[in-house]
């Protein structure tokens, strides 16, 4: 991390030099505050999406002043009520606000606001390393302006805020799911202070809107152990009032002596599998939520012990249900996570006996997210049994090489049927009717069991027999 005072190689951009010149003809000091500060001490090699400028004046007048020493085309996007202005330079948005001393209400984050000094708005921010500044000033170009000690933080990987928690938390709740967001992304600790004070402050994430909140998660579920992050909301009680279906997983019951794995840990441990395997967002949706059907279809009976029959059924609906309530996409991304956990056990109970029949409705009902469904089968093996670790996964290699073999002979994934509609009606001479569906199904079922060939010659005979059997012509 680098250990100077000054900084002016981080600010080499020449957007910063314009914005350093603009303020000194404005008369006003200005600053480069927030991420783009921690993640370059940080040395992240991260893509810069955002930069956000503190100016100790009107922020708004700077914004618009920058944008006329841009080009022409350079627009301000204002946002009045919160004294800010936006501009987009080179794909980086560049974020202006006068600086100000904030006080929230109880019921909502929109806060009262006053002009304040640079260090009244590092103040009000969320943590030490999150106020860190520098300075676009020509007296000063570069340096750090840290009176919270946010470098030292930094070094430590500690999240602790620059004011007493209970306040910067009550001011406003997101920054609890922030500090656990940060602590998941970075892999640093939160101060145990601040821990008290989420947890004593959970309650107050209700006046979050839910697309904030799913903006966190989905930060947390990309980071690179999402376990951490979620075993953080579940002990600060964040996630119960959150997502109950997930804490509604843990625990272990014991009954006669049989007891059933704790679903939540195995969750995140199958979530973390996944996170190791693939970036995919919605892969990781999928894994966090693929068992939450086992609370409600939990039972225990003396025959068969612990079972939680229909719970990918079930699982699958409460997706639907828990992505509305959230307000996150209802399109083909929570049809995706659906089909995963409908599926979920598809492939364990082919693993058991791979027939070629079983393989081939495997691949027809998985579709183009074949791979999605293995990769999350494999992320699901958890045993800490390292002679059942192999069965599982050497069950799982042979059902990939039996899809192989059968796609390659079958061509049953895209199926396209070999019969149309419109020849079966040419063939018996039909109108539109119930028996079109009945031969095109039967057509399907029999391609699939492998009775015949997934090709249009045993397909016409097949339809042939089939129309016979239900009494129709041929013309
Ligand atoms: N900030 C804050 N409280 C919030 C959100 C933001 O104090 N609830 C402040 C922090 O100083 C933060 C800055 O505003 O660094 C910019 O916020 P944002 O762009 O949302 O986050 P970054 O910290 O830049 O991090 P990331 O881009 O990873 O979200």
């Amino acid at each position: 991390m680098p250990n100077q005072k000054n900084h002016k190689q981080a600010l080499e951009l020449p957007i910063f030099k314009i914005i350093s010149q603009v303020a000194t003809s404005l008369q006003i000091d200005a600053y480069v505050i927030g991420g783009f500060v921690r993640d370059y001490l940080l040395q992240q090699q991260v893509p810069v999406k955002d930069i956000d400028v503190v100016a100790i004046g009107d922020g708004i007048e700077l914004a618009n002043q920058v944008a006329k020493s841009l080009p022409l085309n350079t627009k301000v996007q204002i946002f009045k009520t919160y004294g800010t202005a936006m501009l987009l330079y080179n794909g980086i948005a560049i974020e202006f606000v006068g600086a100000r001393k904030e006080s929230y209400q109880t019921t909502s984050r929109n806060p009262e606001v006053k002009p304040g000094s640079l260090e009244d708005d590092q103040n009000r921010r969320d943590f030490t390393m999150n106020a860190l500044a520098l300075s676009l000033n020509t007296s000063n170009y570069g340096d750090l302006i840290d009176p919270f000690n946010g470098l030292k933080d930094l070094k430590s990987k500690r999240i602790i805020t620059p004011l007493e928690p209970k306040i910067t938390f009550s001011d406003d709740p997101l920054r609890m799911l922030r500090a656990i967001r940060f602590a998941s992304q970075l892999q640093f600790k939160i101060d145990p202070i601040c821990l008290d004070a989420i947890n004593k402050n959970a309650e107050r994430i209700k006046i979050i809107t839910n697309e904030r909140i799913v903006d966190e998660l989905n930060k947390i579920l990309a980071s690179k152990k999402p376990s951490n992050g979620f075993k953080l909301l579940h002990h600060t009680g964040l996630l119960k009032l959150i997502l109950p279906e997930l804490t509604a997983l843990e625990g272990i019951e014991e009954v006669e002596g049989q007891s059933h794995k704790d679903n939540f840990y195995h969750t995140l441990e199958v979530l973390d599998n996944m996170a190791a395997t693939s970036d995919d967002l919605w892969l990781r949706w999928a894994a966090l939520l693929h068992d939450i059907g086992k609370a409600p279809t939990k039972k225990f009976s003396k025959t068969n012990g612990w079972t939680f029959h229909g719970h990918e059924f079930k699982g699958s609906k409460m997706v639907y249900q828990l992505f509305k309530r959230l307000k996150m996409p209802l399109n083909d991304k929570v049809k995706f996570v659906q089909k995963i956990v409908l599926m979920s056990s598809r492939p364990i109970v082919i693993a058991e006996a791979v027939t070629d029949s079983a393989v081939r409705r495997l691949i027809f009902d998985a579709g183009e997210d074949l791979e999605a469904l293995m990769l999350h089968c494999e992320a699901d093996i958890t045993t800490k049994n390292p002679r059942r670790f192999k069965k599982y996964r050497d069950n799982f290699a042979l059902v990939r090489q039996k899809i192989k073999e059968v796609e390659t002979r079958d061509h049953v994934r895209n199926f396209q049927p070999p019969i149309s509609g419109e020849l079966i009606m040419e063939t018996f001479s039909l109108k539109p009717c119930r028996e079109i569906g009945l031969i095109k199904d039967a057509i399907k079922e029999a391609i699939l069991e492998g009775k015949i060939k997934n090709d249009f010659d045993e397909a016409y005979q097949f339809m042939l027999k089939k129309g016979k059997a239900l009494r129709l012509k041929k013309t």
